[in-house]
């Protein structure tokens, strides 16, 4: 085996379950002194509420941590400066915009990021739709996702587009990328993948694999121990 890159989500994806998540890590670790693996963990969140999970869950230390849903890159805990790329981010005017709609409340002072601004909105499709009927001139997308997050990311960064990167960096091909996720921003990088779907996944993510010409791993099993299963599939583990 070589240069395989393991991509994961964190939360309810690799962390959910502890004894499985401590069962993978196992499984990693022996990976790693072995085989040719790069771990890389990705995440909506920031890097402050990453190294909370981190210290509370003893997660093993990545190659890479992919935070902020993509906007931001780290390897060896360096911050990546050419990545993203980005022109035409104005985050004080589309907040001014944003603030006609009194049903979003913003998140945390850490989740808003030099390019992710996020807002709480419980349970409304309709209005995630409207806002970004509202934003279409800005260059950026809109992510609802779990019927609460609502984030505003700079058009074409996500959590696949920061995977490319990383992979393309390494010199690692799309076949050799093994990607796990459990809902709907994981789909920008379970697309250019060998996709592993775990067992907990939310309806969002299931909905996207109905539909998806190409084979698309589903786990059985939560958390974890559908990352351990889907890695089996793949034949990275016995
Ligand atoms: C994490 C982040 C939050 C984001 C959410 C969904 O919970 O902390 O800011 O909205 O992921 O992407
Ligand atoms: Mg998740």
């Amino acid at each position: 085996m070589n240069h395989v890159l393991l991509a994961t989500d964190l939360d309810d994806t690799l962390v959910g379950d502890d004894d499985a998540t401590y069962r993978l890590n196992e499984i990693l670790n022996l990976l790693r002194k072995n085989e040719d693996l790069k771990l890389v963990y990705v995440t909506g969140r920031s890097l402050e509420l990453f190294n909370e999970l981190q210290n509370e869950k003893s997660l093993l230390i990545p190659d890479a941590l992919i935070t902020a849903i993509g906007t931001e890159v780290y390897i060896d805990g360096e911050n990546i400066i050419d990545w993203p790329n980005v022109e035409g981010w104005d985050m004080g005017s589309m907040k001014a915009v944003l603030a006609q709609y009194p049903s979003l409340t913003l998140q945390a002072v850490t989740e808003q990021r030099k390019y992710k601004l996020s807002y709480f909105l419980k349970d409304d499709e309709q209005l995630a739709k409207q806002i970004r009927e509202t934003l279409k001139d800005y260059p950026i997308d809109v992510s609802y996702s779990m019927g609460l997050y609502l984030d505003i990311l700079p058009r074409g960064i996500n959590k696949g587009s920061a995977l490319k990167f990383l992979a393309e960096k390494w010199v690692i091909e799309p076949a050799n990328i093994f990607a796990c996720g459990d809902s709907g921003n994981d789909i920008s990088m379970l697309s250019n993948s060998n996709a592993i779907i775990v067992g907990n996944a939310k309806s969002e993510l299931l909905d996207w694999a109905d539909i998806q010409s190409r084979y698309v791993y589903r786990a059985q099993g939560d958390y974890a121990n559908g990352i351990i299963e889907g890695l089996s599939f793949y034949q990275i583990i016995k």
